[in-house]
């Protein structure tokens, strides 16, 4: 199983987080995750703070096991989430999108676990200076948005194992227990699964949008709006609208207009699969079906012990 120290820090069963996922990851995902012995995280990125407090009441009426919240920091509400899951009894923080400088003083002080996101090594150092208690090194490969770096996750753990004392959970790319052995193998001590997680029963997404990452095949997914805020997405209308505008060199200011502030909400909430948003890992390629998270979590974690028998004959 392996682990030890991200187990122990988390208060969880196996070294399996799920990450927040926005219009995906409520209550019935997050609590599903912890209850088959992961973390799971409420993605408080898409919620008002009164959405999210009766998420998080309602994730504890569905376990008694740790959950955290995922909490976007440059999201327009960012504080307010943060005080609303502090008063819920929420300990366990995975922030992402932006420093976690200013947001960890008041979480600390709470008495948090405060994990950060990352995609380089650099900021996985500012991380442990901050006083974060883990990093997510997420690569290149990973549904939703993204680093500049383009860094790959074989190549990111390493580096960031390197360069940290702090426990590093690997992202991006990982949907099997192969690729759990793989990134335990580079020094990983857990993982963050999110698109995996997308395609499962009690993920909050429409099933117009988990049947499109099921029927996704290599290659169906895109790096976009780099210069914008780069987000990987499965190709649709959508898609190819991004892509021409960024050809003709669409500055950021247009391209956020024809962005709007629904096409996430329309694509992955209510469905809309051609001119919504939907974002969603490389790894889309390797699903193939719509399991419980409970199915889901004991194939992983059969496919791990055959992986290492494999291994180790
Ligand atoms: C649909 C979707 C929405 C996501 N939303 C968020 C989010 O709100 N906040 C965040 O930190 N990461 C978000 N992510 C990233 C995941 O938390 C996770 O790190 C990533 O999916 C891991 O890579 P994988 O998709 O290859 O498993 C999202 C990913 C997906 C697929």
């Amino acid at each position: 199983m392996g682990g030890r120290r991200i187990r122990e820090l988390l208060g969880i069963e196996h070294p399996i987080v799920q990450g927040g996922m926005v219009y995906n990851s409520g209550a019935r995902l997050a609590a599903a995750v912890s209850e088959a012995g992961g973390l799971g995280l409420i993605g408080a990125g898409s919620m008002r703070p009164e959405l999210l407090r009766e998420q998080i009441r309602k994730a504890h009426t569905l376990t008694d096991k740790p959950f955290g919240v995922n909490l976007p920091l440059l999201y327009k509400h960012a504080r307010e989430l943060m005080e609303v899951s502090l008063e819920e009894n929420v300990r366990i923080f995975f922030t992402s999108a932006g420093s976690p400088k200013k947001a960890i003083g008041p979480l600390k002080k709470a008495g948090c676990t405060v994990v950060h996101v990352v995609a380089s090594p650099a900021l996985a150092v500012k991380c442990q200076d901050a006083g974060c208690d883990a990093i997510v090194c997420e690569g290149f490969e990973a549904g939703g948005h993204n680093g500049r770096e383009e860094i790959t996750t074989l190549v990111l753990v390493p580096e960031c194992v390197s360069a940290v004392e702090i426990p590093v959970i690997a992202a991006g790319g990982i949907a099997t227990g192969a690729q759990i052995v793989a990134a335990q193998a580079l020094g990983a001590d857990g993982v963050q699964i999110g698109s995996r997680f997308a395609a499962t029963v009690e993920s909050s997404s429409h099933e117009n949008f988990k049947q499109a990452v099921v029927a996704a095949g290599p290659g169906d997914t895109h790096l976009v709006l780099k210069s914008h805020v780069p987000v990987r997405l499965l190709k649709n209308r959508f898609f190819a609208e991004i892509v021409a505008l960024e050809n003709r060199g669409a500055s950021s200011a247009e391209l956020a207009e024809h962005l709007g502030s629904g096409r996430a909400r329309s694509g992955m909430l209510e469905g809309d699969i051609e001119d919504g948003e939907l974002e969603i890992g490389q790894v889309s390629g390797l699903i193939d079906d719509v399991p419980t998270v409970a199915e889901l979590m004991q194939r992983l974690l059969r496919e791990m012990t055959e992986t290492l028998e494999r291994l180790n004959p």
